[in-house]
């Protein structure tokens, strides 16, 4: 097949989360099996200069915008056969510090920066010299590209174009703007009703997306759960939606090749995964012991990673003998609050404020225990990894969390994880307090994290299932 995917974030050239991680890799992971695949993405600051081999297209795009005119200029990359990542180049949109929102504060005119990329996704679809079967866009930043290369192709008279189909890696971000920015997409207000693209009186990008797609998916196993405003929508196009976990990509996490670890090590050696331990205590700045548990986290600082709870929960076990690391970034005052923690008790609790991908890998990798207590997580990608090293994860039940991590009491043969299930601090301390058990029995720790670096959840499975719902052969969830 020839297909496209549309992203705002594409590992490794730009990345916030997990959308990044799984995009690029499903990118790789179709283009192996043969499939003619490219990437649309933004050209963020710095990509240049890490790719300089970028070469341009030979056409700009010229794009109405509103009142005005835009020009993107695409620049094409080819990191390995059949794969070719195309990024847009806007400078006055997309040449800034960050991907989405400096500061804590989102970027003003993200409705023109991200209504602008979906026209340049749909041009490009128009332009490329070969017509494509599939155009798959991920979350509401390039949403609106399936309702403007529909009306497109509808005023050309040219038939049905490719097939679409948006993946919702999460709901609690729609892209709504205010209706004043409706005009920017050039389309007819006939699109702005609660049938089309107006979501209470506003502009809703992914709303685009789940109208105006022929298919849409979720990165979690369907849970009845999902919704923030949109269930309505969710129901009304249930036999055309799916849920598909999120696979590994076990190139970029492996820790016998990550290049991030002074210490190689697998599941057969396990000595190396403790030296990988001391090295973390000693870029913390704490105590290097290898009989303290060491717990970490890595992470967006914001509500839904369930921050409060976990620095509600290290007060608690304040009492108790362990190491916290953390590294993320996020809201400012969940910034301050781990900060202050981390000084009220030093040697114990030491946090990084700030994006690391090589720190991220390190903290998996020394890590005894790794803490997700999301309030709502749809797919999660960071227990995955803490599973492939070693890393137990503590994980509350909830979307892709529960269904990857496996609890004793749910299969002590094959339990890999410890699950809480309330979201509250008191859940969450006594799952701390089982994992400091389970580091006292040393054979059944080492059970366990046999079982978790063993756990599979390579991109094999998945590109299969998306494979199937781009050829319209997969079959609806119950
Ligand atoms: P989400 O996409 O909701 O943020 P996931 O668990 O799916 O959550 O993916 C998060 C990804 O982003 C992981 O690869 C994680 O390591 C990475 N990440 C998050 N915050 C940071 C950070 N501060 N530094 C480095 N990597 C980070
Ligand atoms: C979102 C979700 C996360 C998921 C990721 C990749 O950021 O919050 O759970 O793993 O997308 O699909």
């Amino acid at each position: 097949m020839r297909i496209l995917l549309a992203s705002s974030e594409v590992y490794p050239y730009s990345k916030t989360g997990g959308l990044a991680d799984m995009v690029g890799a499903l990118g790789k992971a179709l283009a192996r099996k043969g499939h003619e695949v490219g990437i649309v993405t933004p050209l963020y600051a710095g990509v240049r200069k890490r790719f300089p081999t970028l070469t341009p297209l030979r056409q700009p795009l010229d794009l109405p915008l509103g009142t005005g005119l835009a020009t993107a200029q695409v620049y094409c990359l080819r990191p390995a056969e059949r794969l070719t990542i195309y990024f847009v180049d806007q400078p006055r949109f997309f040449e800034r510090p960050g991907l989405y929102q400096e500061n804590g504060r989102d970027y003003p005119d993200n409705a023109e920066r991200f209504i602008f990329f979906s026209k340049a996704v749909a041009q490009l679809v128009l332009a490329l010299p070969s017509k494509l079967d599939l155009l798959h866009l991920h979350d509401w930043q390039p949403g609106l590209a399936a309702v403007l290369l529909k009306d497109e192709l509808k005023r050309a008279g040219q038939g049905s174009g490719p097939r679409i189909c948006v993946t919702i890696h999460n709901l609690a971000f729609q892209g709504v703007f205010p209706a004043d920015k409706f005009p920017l997409t050039n389309l007819p207000w006939d699109f702005f009703t609660p049938d089309g693209v107006e979501f209470y009186k506003q502009l809703n990008c992914l709303k685009a997306a789940m109208v105006y797609s022929d298919v849409i998916t979720t990165v979690e196993i369907m849970t009845e759960e999902l919704g923030c405003g949109l269930d309505g929508l969710l129901r009304k196009r249930h036999s055309a939606l799916y849920g598909i976990l999120n696979g590994v990509d076990y190139e970029e996490w492996n820790p016998m090749s990550d290049p991030a670890l002074s210490s190689p090590f697998s599941v057969d050696d396990l000595g190396a995964k403790a030296a990988n331990k001391l090295a973390l205590q000693e870029e913390f700045n704490l105590p290097p012991r290898a009989d303290i548990p060491l717990f970490g986290n890595v992470g967006r600082l914001a509500e839904q990673k369930g921050v409060d709870i976990l620095l509600r929960a290290l007060e608690e076990t304040a009492e108790l003998n362990f190491q916290f690391v953390l590294l993320g970034s996020g809201e400012t005052r969940f910034e301050q609050a781990y900060e202050d923690l981390a000084r009220r008790f030093p040697g114990r609790i030491a946090v990084k404020i700030g994006f690391d991908e090589a720190l991220s890998h390190r903290i998996e990798a020394g890590s005894d225990f790794f803490l997700m207590p999301s309030r709502f997580e749809p797919c999660g990608l960071n227990q995955m990894y803490g599973l492939r090293y070693g890393a137990i994860p503590i994980v509350r039940t909830t979307g892709g969390l529960d269904d990857t991590v496996i609890d004793i009491k749910e299969d002590a043969e094959h339990a890999n994880g410890i699950k809480f299930i309330e979201y509250s601090s008191k859940a969450l301390a006594k799952g701390i307090r089982k994992a400091l058990a389970l580091y006292g029995e040393p054979p059944l720790l080492a059970y366990y994290r046999k079982n978790a670096m063993k756990a599979d959840f390579s991109w094999e499975r998945t590109t299969t299932e998306y494979l199937k719902v781009y050829q319209g052969n997969a079959t609806a969830d119950p």
